[in-house]
């Protein structure tokens, strides 16, 4: 199906720490943003506006610049006025497929987490991925340290589909001395259902210096090399010819099996089988 999206990248980061916002600085080799932006590619997203801040444009045009079906749009000083700036930009004429908003700040986004919300979108005027609590909750009430109930709660995370038209109206009737975080609120103040499909742990939001070094490793593992080895062994028969990884090669014997007796290919599929932890060629 195809799709909008937004993703808003331009925050400053001050709870990372100094420097570069955490948009622009850099995850296994590649600008955080560009994870979301990639994975939203690789979904079918065909036209992606990204809010980013406007001392940022330069380095957000070299750090996406190729990517396809882009438009850069200057980000305001809240994270809803970016979402605002981005609706503004996003083409007039897909404005009748659904809008994904997705913060930057989530790179490990899939295309899995892109179908969910768009699947759920089906049921209601909204979609968004969250997790119930695990945790329990305190609150501090003065001296005492309160226990509220944790009980249908749930933490919101993004992306959250919304109909573009409806994103569009909801956030034009939002008070402008109000801040939401997050789109959701927004389109149920102004009157609209939103569903609720799993979110992921994974899709924790890079805030604080110690979620930079999570990613780094979990970025490490998104690059794991795994080897393989397979191999294979048929007779030889009367015949003309062999057929090694799908190539004919003209031979006075030939291999003799049940199946095509392409040895090269039987055991580079086991090698393959092998890497993935997926058994052998005969299981299967
Ligand atoms: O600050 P926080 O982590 O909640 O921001 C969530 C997302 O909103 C981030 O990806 C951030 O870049 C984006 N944002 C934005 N414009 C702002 C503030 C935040 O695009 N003014």
């Amino acid at each position: 199906m195809s799709f909008s999206a937004i993703v808003v990248a331009a925050g400053s980061g001050t709870r990372a720490g100094a420097g570069t916002p955490k948009a622009w600085r850099r995850l296994g080799g590649r600008a955080i943003a560009r994870w979301s932006v990639e994975a939203l590619l690789a979904a079918g997203a065909d036209d992606i506006a990204v809010a980013v801040a406007p001392d940022m444009i330069e380095t957000a045009r070299s750090a996406l610049g190729e990517l396809p079906n882009i438009t850069l749009v200057e980000g305001g000083a809240t994270r809803s006025a970016s979402v605002r700036a981005a609706i503004t930009a996003l083409s007039p004429h897909r404005r009748d497929q659904p809008v994904l908003v997705h913060d930057a700040a989530r790179p490990f986004l899939t295309r899995d987490h892109v179908s969910q919300a768009l699947a759920a979108l089906t049921q209601a005027d909204g979609a968004i991925l969250a997790l119930p609590l695990a945790d329990t909750l305190k609150r501090q009430a003065g001296p005492r340290l309160e226990t509220p109930s944790r009980e249908g709660l749930w933490r919101a995370q993004t992306p959250q589909a919304f109909r573009h038209d409806q994103l569009a109206a909801a956030y034009a009737a939002w008070p402008d001395d109000q801040e939401p975080t997050d789109d959701a609120q927004v389109v149920t103040a102004a009157g609209g259902s939103v569903a609720i499909c799993p979110g992921d742990p994974l899709l924790f939001k890079l805030t604080y210096p110690e979620d930079f070094a999570m990613a780094e490793r979990l970025a490490a593992g998104a690059r794991l090399v795994r080897t393989g080895q397979g191999f294979d062994a048929h007779r030889w028969g009367p015949g003309d010819a062999v057929w090694l990884c799908g190539v004919r090669i003209d031979h006075d014997q030939t291999l003799i099996g049940h199946s095509d007796a392409d040895a090269g290919l039987h055991a580079l599929t086991d090698a393959l089988l092998g890497a993935i932890g997926a058994g052998d060629i005969g299981e299967h």
